[in-house]
């Protein structure tokens, strides 16, 4: 794994994929263990959660719906703490199991969003699952009740995540190098 170059900035290795996929793995078959008798919808939080997505529907053995809805606070490398509802939910989880999937926390203002969309929906239950979560910088007083893998507090790409648009696609996961 050698350091990359995306616009204007350059990142070095922080999580190889092998690494990312036994925690995928690990997260996906905790859930299935305690939904085994019930048919759960994952809702992802686009775009960044799309390869995380994948991965965790292929380990996930069990029955499930899945649904996604979309929402962005970030610009650049900082988060903006201003988070906009770009799509809707898109399925009917009244009476549901609903499990949110993250890529990532960072500050939770993105979940806290989230949390006050769905306070008055009438689900059976509410659970948060997150790939990555930097502890550092979440200071709320809600809990995530999965979390993939602690990260320091620096910006990070790949797997998913980008920077301004790039960055994407790498299946290992990236921190800004700082000088
Ligand atoms: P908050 O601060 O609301 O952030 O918890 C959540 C959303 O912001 C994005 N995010 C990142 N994107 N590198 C990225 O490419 C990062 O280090 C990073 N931290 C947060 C991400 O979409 C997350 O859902
Ligand atoms: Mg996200």
């Amino acid at each position: 794994m050698s350091q990359i170059v995306i616009h204007d900035k350059t990142f070095i290795p922080l999580i190889k994929n092998e690494e990312i996929q036994k925690a995928v793995s690990k997260i996906a078959l905790t859930i299935n263990e305690q939904y085994k008798n019930e048919t759960p919808i994952f809702v992802g939080v686009l775009s960044g959660v799309f390869m995380f997505f994948s991965d965790f529907l292929k380990n996930y053995p069990g029955k499930c719906e899945v649904s996604f809805l979309k929402l962005s606070s970030y610009d650049g490398t900082q988060s903006t703490g201003n988070v906009t509802t770009e799509l809707d939910i898109s399925t009917d989880i009244t009476n549901r199991h609903v499990i949110i999937l993250e890529d990532i926390v960072d500050t939770g203002n993105t979940l806290e969003k989230l949390y006050q969309l769905l306070k008055n929906k009438p689900v059976k239950s509410l659970k948060v699952a997150s790939l990555f979560l930097k502890p550092d910088v979440f200071k709320k007083d809600f809990q995530i009740d999965y979390v993939g893998i602690c990260i320091p507090n620096k910006f990070v790409v790949g797997y998913g995540l980008d920077y301004n648009g790039l960055g994407r696609n790498y299946t290992n996961l990236y921190q800004l190098k700082e000088d």
